[in-house]
C-alpha cells in the first residue's frame, strides 16, 4: 500500500521503516529538511537498534523516502498516519501538532478525489480523533467524514527494542470511524501478521494505549509503594518480597515444573523511578484530561507522586553512608532513562545529577550512548559526562547506579574497590549481590533494603 508517515521521531521513523520493510511504500515527512537530508543519506537521527540498518535496505530499494513537502506525500499516497509529538505542556497535552497536521493533511484532501484515510498513530487523549482531528481535516478539505477516513492505531514501541516490537506485535488495535476506514487499515497489516486485530471505536483505541501504560506505571510505583514500606519498617528485603510474590500460582505459569513468568512481571521491581517519554507524560495526561472530565483518578496521582519521589530516596541513602556530599566526587553510572536507548526524557538520572550539584556535590556521569543529549540538558563546571566508566569510579566518594546498562551490570567489586576513594554503592536497581559486594569490603545499599 501506499502510506505516508507525517513526523519522523522514534514513533513516525520506526513505523516507516518498518512499514517499508514489510513491502508497503512509504514516504516519510518532517519539517525539518536537516532530519530529511539524514534519512535519505541512510542515517537515522535516533538510536534506535536496528534502525539504521533497515532504515539504509528500505531507501535503497526504494520502498522509502523522505520530504519535507507534506502536499507531494499525501497526494502519492492512500492512508497518511499522524506519527506527529504530544508533549506535555502547561499541565496538559499539547494537541497542537496534531491539530495543525490534520489541517495540513485536510488541505491536500480538499483536492484529492481517491479516497484517503487518515490515521492517527500519536498517543493523543480519548476523544482526540473523533473531535480535533475530524474537524480540522473536515474544515481544511470541505469533505465530510465518509468522504476521507479516520482511524486510531496506536503503538506499543519499546525505545530500545521498537524494531522487535513493531515487526513482532503482541496486539494491532484499530479504532476505526467506519467499515471502510478500518478495512483500509487492516490491509496494511493483515498481509503481514497472523496476530488478530482489535477493532474499536476511535474513542476505545486511545483510551486502551493510556491503560497500558498506566497499568505498567502503576506497577513500578506499586513496587516502590512496597519498597519504601519495607524500608520504613527495616529488617525486610523488598527485592525478596517480590521474588516470593511473584511465585503466586496467579501469576506463574508452571509447566513441567518449569517456572515462566510474565512479562508484566518485569515491573514488579523497586526503583530510582520510571522515566521516558512515555509514563510520565501519559499518566499525567491521563489525570489531567479525567480530571477535567469531572472523574479525579486518585491511583493515577498516587502512581506519579510515588515516582516523583525516588531520585531523591537515592541520594539520602548516599548521605546516610557519607555524610554531606558537598565537595565530594560522586559518580553517576547511567544517564538515559534505560538501557539501549539516547533518550534522557524524564530520566530518573537527570534528577539525581541536578540534585547533587545543587548539594554542591562534582558529580561524574557515564553513559554507553546518552552524554550527548545529557550535555544539552545539563551544563556545569562541576559536572563531566563521559562514556569511560573507570574515569567516573576513579576516586570517587561514592557510587550511584541509575541506568542497568549491561557494561555496568559486569563491573566486578574488585573494580570498585580498586577505583574508588570510597567504595560506597547505593543500586537503584538493585543488579548487584548485595553479599559479594560486602564480600569485597564494598558498603552496598539499594532501593528497598
Ligand atoms: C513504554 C511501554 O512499555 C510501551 O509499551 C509503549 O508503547 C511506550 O511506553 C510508548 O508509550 O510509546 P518505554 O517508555 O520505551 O515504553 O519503556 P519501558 O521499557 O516500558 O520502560 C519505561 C520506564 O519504566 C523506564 O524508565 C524504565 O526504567 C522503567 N522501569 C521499567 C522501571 O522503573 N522498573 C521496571 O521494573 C521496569
Amino acid at each position: 500500500m501506499r502510506i505516508s508517515v507525517v513526523g519522523t521521531g522514534y514513533v513516525g521513523l520506526v513505523s516507516g521503516v518498518c512499514l517499508a520493510s514489510l513491502g508497503h511504500d512509504v514516504i516519510c515527512v518532517d519539517k525539518k529538511t536537516e532530519i530529511v537530508n539524514k534519512i535519505n543519506n541512510f542515517i537515522s537521527p535516533i538510536f534506535e537498534p536496528k534502525l539504521e540498518e533497515m532504515l539504509e535496505k528500505v531507501i535503497k530499494l526504494k520502498k522509502l523516502h523522505a520530504t519535507t513537502d507534506i502536499s507531494w506525500a499525501v497526494k502519492n499516497s492512500e492512508i497518511t498516519i499522524i506519527a506527529v509529538g504530544t508533549p506535555f505542556k502547561d499541565g496538559a497535552i499539547d494537541l497542537s501538532y496534531i491539530k495543525e497536521s490534520a489541517k495540513e493533511i485536510g488541505m491536500q484532501l480538499a483536492g484529492k478525489n481517491e479516497y484517503h484515510v487518515v490515521c492517527v498513530k500519536s498517543t493523543v487523549v480519548p476523544g482526540t480523533t473523533d473531535t480535533i482531528v475530524r474537524t480540522a481535516i473536515e474544515e481544511a478539505s470541505g469533505k465530510k467524514i465518509g468522504g476521507f477516513g479516520l482511524a486510531m492505531n496506536p503503538e506499543f514501541l519499546r525505545e530500545g527494542c521498537a524494531v522487535d516490537d513493531f515487526m513482532m506485535p503482541d496486539r494491532i488495535v484499530i479504532g476505526a470511524f467506519d467499515d471502510q476506514s478500518f478495512h483500509v487499515m487492516a490491509k496494511v497489516y493483515n498481509t503481514v501478521f497472523d496476530d488478530p486485530i482489535i477493532r474499536t471505536n476511535l474513542r476505545t483505541a486511545e483510551m486502551i494505549k493510556y491503560t497500558s501504560n498506566a497499568l505498567l506505571a502503576n506497577l513500578i510505583s506499586f513496587s516502590n509503594d512496597i519498597s519504601n514500606i519495607c524500608e520504613s519498617i527495616g529488617g525486610i528485603d523488598a527485592i525478596e518480597v517480590f521474588k516470593g510474590l511473584i511465585q503466586d500460582k496467579r501469576i506463574v505459569v508452571k509447566t513441567k515444573g518449569e517456572a515462566v513468568f510474565p512479562g508484566l512481571t518485569q515491573y514488579l521491581k523497586p526503583g530510582c523511578g520510571f522515566g521516558g517519554s512515555c509514563f510520565p507524560k501519559d499518566v499525567k495526561a491521563l489525570v489531567t484530561h479525567s480530571t477535567a472530565h469531572a472523574y479525579y483518578p486518585k491511583i493515577l496521582e498516587a502512581v506519579l507522586a510515588i515516582n516523583e519521589q525516588q531520585p531523591s530516596k537515592m541520594v539520602e541513602k548516599l548521605e546516610k553512608l557519607i555524610g554531606d556530599v558537598q565537595n565530594k566526587k560522586i559518580a553517576v553510572l547511567g544517564v538515559a532513562f534505560k538501557p539501549e536507548t539516547d533518550d534522557i526524557r524524564e530520566s530518573p538520572a537527570i534528577k539525581i545529577i541536578k540534585i547533587l550539584l545543587e548539594k554542591g556535590a562534582t558529580v561524574f556521569a557515564c553513559d554507553p550512548k546518552a552524554i550527548n543529549s545529557a550535555a544539552k540538558e545539563l551544563e556545569s563546571e562541576f559536572l563531566v559526562l563521559t562514556n569511560d566508566y573507570q574515569e567516573v569510579l576513579k576516586d570517587a566518594e561514592g557510587v550511584l547506579l541509575i541506568t542497568p546498562w549491561e557494561s555496568f551490570i559486569r563491573i566486578k567489586p574488585e573494580e570498585f574497590s580498586r577505583l574508588m576513594k570510597k567504595p560506597v554503592i547505593v543500586d537503584g536497581r538493585r543488579v548487584y549481590d548485595k553479599l559479594e559486594m560486602e564480600s569485597h569490603g564494598l558498603i552496598y545499599t539499594g532501593i528497598g533494603i
